[in-house]
């Protein structure tokens, strides 16, 4: 009978298989691509432009380092986007009328953030207790460098900060 017939048997059985394989792959690629395309891209995406940090009369020559909030308009990974995201701190002094310095507020060390000492007039590390000069370099304690200098620029009477990250723990400075 033809129903018996080996050839035809083997022939359904793979003409199966083909049309299995196929359907798994139509669906299979398009959710694997999906799952693994962020894997070795940067997903997530901070601003490398300079943040408006306001009118630089905000900042009083010759006053102590005033902490401010840096914060992101907007930061991106491969589904959100979230807006308003504060990326951590910085201490601004404005020494002259035209120069501004600026400094993370991240401690170099194991990152914990630093606080203005007013009474030493320098800046203290609550965790491990390292101090720096309030123009960055170490005074003392387990920190193998300096707090880190933040570049900023006055663009029409306007203050402007780029936010960097650093590698910490380090003698070198180098950026994340
Ligand atoms: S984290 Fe600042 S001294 Fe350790």
């Amino acid at each position: 009978m033809a129903e018996d017939d080996p050839d035809r048997r083997r022939f359904l059985g793979v003409a199966t298989c083909a049309v299995g394989g196929a359907a798994a792959l139509a669906v299979g690629v398009p959710v694997l691509r999906l799952v693994i395309a962020p894997a070795g891209t940067t997903t997530v995406t901070g601003p490398s432009e300079p943040l408006d940090l306001g009118p630089i009369d905000r900042f009083r020559v010759g006053a102590e380092p005033r902490k401010v909030e840096i914060i992101a308009p907007i930061v991106k990974d491969a589904w959100t986007a979230a807006r308003n995201v504060v990326l951590g701190a910085a201490f601004l002094r404005r020494p002259t009328a035209d120069k501004v310095i600026a400094l993370s507020a991240v401690c170099p060390h194991l990152g914990c953030a630093v606080g203005w000492d007013a009474a030493a007039k320098n800046f203290l590390c609550p965790c491990h207790d390292s101090r720096f000069e309030a123009d960055g370099p170490k005074l003392d304690g387990p920190s193998e460098r300096g707090l880190d200098p933040l570049p900023v620029t006055i663009v029409d009477g306007r203050l402007r900060l780029t936010w960097v990250r650093y590698k910490l723990g380090i003698a070198e400075r180098e950026t994340l």
